[in-house]
């Protein structure tokens, strides 16, 4: 059976339902599987024809054991988890018509329209399923910059085995991110708008490090992660690499290009995965935005935190991107040791400088790039322009990377992921098309009917943040479950 070790390369392994459940492996570091499965590309060839959720079941399978799920169980929370999609292709990819051979990876079509969905999607149907059978409840903590949040929420929404508390870092997302949340009226669901995040979204992941850390805490409340921390969330995700590959190839075996908005890393940590797999991609492209911690990765072979800037793609301001870890594990040789003295020293110093060898072995495929929000905003315009096609700032960014670094990448066939719904975004829409009124194209009806519906949300400022939610967490464990 397929086990899971911490990258870090402390604790025991443990099986698939563990690691789901943890979220965070037992010595802090995070769940990767024993051994990465290998696709063979007659394997590639079979899969041709499949749907995305047909394909998802024959990816999540190499990783999770049948006495774990059953097929039938499988195959049923597949179904579910991807039947609220608004296309029935699920991720569709649109060929745009200005580039050669380029397409945008449609991901935001789920219910709170981001890519955020097509992880989540399942993951919490996954992590329910599980506490039913074991008759447990968990509490999930998920941080967000705008998507993450919305997601675990609706997912978790209404469940009986599950609570979601959800921070947000108030001002930095936008109002139809926050509204997302914070108009859902289930009593599972507690939003949290912290004031004064002076390093953005990442100020909440430490805090959530915090609550973990703290062992009596996390046992009596029962804490868990849906973040892109847990190994879940990036199984799930390297199936749309592969569904990507498998739409626009004429011959298995032909290699691709794919840029990614990148953040914390989970997404582009995923197509690493997949490449480790056997897919043939060429060329993984890392693009950020001014906040540009993945450049300095993959061009200088520094890992270091900087200050954090506003910028018009807001969901990829993000400074440490810790899937970057998961990813480095396997491609020095699933050395745990040298991961956990690297994460350590970043802890302590805030920088690390990669050897040479190192640096040299881990961007082997990699490409990077940083957009400033001009760039970003003129790739929106010219886009929907001259082909009336909307992107988000995010996708922007994606797109943005690959022309410039057009040369590099060569003929292959390039695929741009396209990581949100434009609505999500109205003031930056608006800015790059010089208009007042937004396109129908930018908007979205979810979107709309938040607007109508009153907010439920708990406020509270950053210094004070661990005391006062494990103060409400705490006082809502004992209202409810009468602790
Ligand atoms: C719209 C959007 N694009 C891209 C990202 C970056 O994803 P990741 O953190 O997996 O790199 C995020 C989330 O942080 C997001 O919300």
């Amino acid at each position: 059976m397929l086990q899971f070790v911490s990258n870090k390369g402390g604790g025991k392994s443990v099986d698939f339902e563990t690691a789901i459940l943890d979220g965070f492996a037992v010595d802090g570091g995070l769940y990767v599987p024993e051994t990465l499965p290998k696709i063979s590309q007659d394997q590639l060839e079979e899969w041709k024809g499949l749907g995305y959720v047909e394909l998802a079941f024959e990816i999540l399978s190499l990783f999770i054991d049948r006495s774990i799920i059953s097929s039938e169980e499988l195959k049923m929370m597949l179904h579910m988890a991807y039947e609220p999609f608004e296309k029935e292709e699920v991720i569709p990819l649109h060929q745009l018509k200005s580039r050669k051979d380029t397409y945008i990876m449609e991901l935001f079509h789920g219910p709170t329209i981001s890519f955020k969905d097509v992880g989540l999607a399942f993951l919490v149907n996954l992590v329910n399923f599980f506490l039913e059978r074991k008759g447990e409840h968990l509490s999930v903590i998920v941080a967000t910059t705008g998507d993450t949040g919305p997601a675990a929420a609706h997912f978790v929404a209404g469940k009986s085995n599950l609570d979601a508390w959800v921070l947000y870092p108030k001002g930095l997302i936008t109002e139809e991110q926050e509204r997302q949340m914070t108009t859902l009226q289930h009593l599972n669901i507690h939003p949290v708008g912290v004031a004064n995040c002076p390093d953005g979204g990442d100020d909440l992941d430490l805090v959530i490090g915090n609550l973990f850390g703290n062992k009596s805490f996390k046992e009596k409340l029962k804490l868990s992660s849906v973040n892109s921390i847990n190994w879940g969330r990036v199984m799930m995700q390297t199936v749309h690499y592969f569904f990507g590959y498998l739409q626009v190839v004429d011959s298995i075996g032909e290699q691709i290009n794919m840029s990614v908005p990148s953040g914390a890393f989970g997404n582009l940590c995923a197509g690493a995965l997949a490449r480790k797999m056997g897919l043939p991609i060429k060329y993984l492209v890392a693009a950020n935005n001014k906040n540009a911690c993945l450049h300095r990765i993959f061009s200088e072979g520094r890992f270091t935190k900087e200050a954090i800037y506003e910028t018009a793609s807001s969901a990829i301001d993000i400074l440490i991107p810790y899937n970057f870890w998961r990813f480095l594990y396997f491609s020095i040789d699933k050395d745990g040791e040298k991961i956990k003295k690297w994460m350590n020293e970043f802890k302590t110093t805030g920088v690390v400088e990669f050897d040479k060898e190192t640096f040299e072995n881990y961007k082997k495929g990699f490409l990077s790039n940083s957009a400033t929000d001009k760039e970003t905003l003129d790739i929106i315009h010219e886009i929907y322009t001259t082909e009336t096609y909307l992107l988000d700032p995010h996708g922007a960014v994606s797109l943005h990377a690959a022309d410039v670094l057009k040369d590099l990448l060569g003929n292959e066939k390039l695929i741009c992921l396209a990581t949100a719904h434009p609505a999500k975004f109205p003031e930056i829409i608006k800015k790059a098309l010089s208009i007042n009124k937004l396109p129908k194209v930018a908007t979205h009806h979810s979107i709309e009917k938040a607007k109508r519906l009153c907010e439920k949300v708990y406020l509270c400022d950053h210094a004070n943040l661990e005391e006062a939610l494990t103060h409400a967490m705490e006082t809502n464990w004992d209202l409810t479950k009468g602790k």
